[in-house]
């Protein structure tokens, strides 16, 4: 595995493997230290096809390995409108099938937006609480949109946004046509944790994987910083990484 620094970037370059493992061990650590203080761990976590090897790794962790995600607290990135925990679609859903059915997390621990919220901007305010109540994120992990989208933040979304009910753009829903069966089927709303949610995390890392991610992974590392990439706003974090396989890296 490299590590090449871009200005004031940090990118760990490697194959997807060495990424994982990189990526696991620094979870791992922190559940360890953690768990030796008789604290819990904070982790910020993302959905879609990337963390899928990261957390096929820490599940082997967890069998192979005795790592226990007992002192284990999550927050999830975002969730799609209107797409209740039994919806295979829905972020909570992929959630534990991927990792959570397969460690030892308790469930009340596990914390992801409200789906279906009666007043979202106040469902809104108290995901927001509920990660200040637990003492902020300690590791929050990203995967990047085609358009440089971090969670559900779109373009537009500033530096300064919190979790709240967003609209997906075009881009979004036609990339998540083909899990839907049909753009038709796609949510049009999310709610998400804002720019200025992930940027309050301790320590942030944002994996991509693949070069149709490369031209996007650029322009956020080293563009402008601006709400037209709102992973641009990344730059800003002192403890950051970007986690990229070659295909990304470029
Ligand atoms: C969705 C999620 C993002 C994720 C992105 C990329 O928009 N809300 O959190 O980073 O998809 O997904 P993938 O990793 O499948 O490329």
């Amino acid at each position: 595995m490299k590590k090449v620094e871009f200005g004031s970037q940090i990118a760990h370059v490697g194959s997807t493997e060495e990424l994982c493992v990189s990526l696991a061990d620094e979870v791992e650590k922190l559940i360890r230290e953690r768990a030796a203080e008789g604290k819990m761990a904070i982790l910020g976590l993302a959905t879609g096809k990337t963390p899928l090897p990261l957390y096929a790794e820490l599940v082997r962790r967890h069998r192979e390995e005795g790592l226990s995600f007992a002192n284990v607290v999550s927050f999830n990135l975002d969730e799609y409108e209107g797409l209740g925990r039994d919806h295979e679609r829905s972020y909570w859903a992929e959630m534990w099938v991927n990792l959570f059915d397969h460690v030892d997390v308790v469930e009340g621990n596990v914390n992801v937006p409200p789906s279906e919220p009666e007043d979202a901007e106040r469902a809104a305010g108290e995901y927001e609480e509920a990660i200040r109540a637990a003492g902020g994120i300690d590791w929050q992990l990203l995967g990047i949109g085609g358009e440089g989208h971090i969670g559900f933040n779109e373009k537009g979304s500033e530096l300064e946004s919190r979790t709240r009910r967003v609209e997906l753009a075009k881009r979004t829903v036609e990339d998540a046509a083909d899990d839907f069966g049909g753009v038709e089927n796609v949510p049009t709303h999310a709610m998400t944790m804002g720019v200025g949610t992930i940027l309050d995390a301790k320590r942030v890392v944002l994996m991509a994987r693949g070069e149709g991610k490369q031209e996007i992974v650029k322009r956020s590392m080293e563009g402008e910083m601006s709400a037209d990439v709102p992973a641009s706003f990344l730059q800003k974090h002192e403890n950051m990484g970007w986690f990229l396989d070659e295909g990304a890296a470029g």
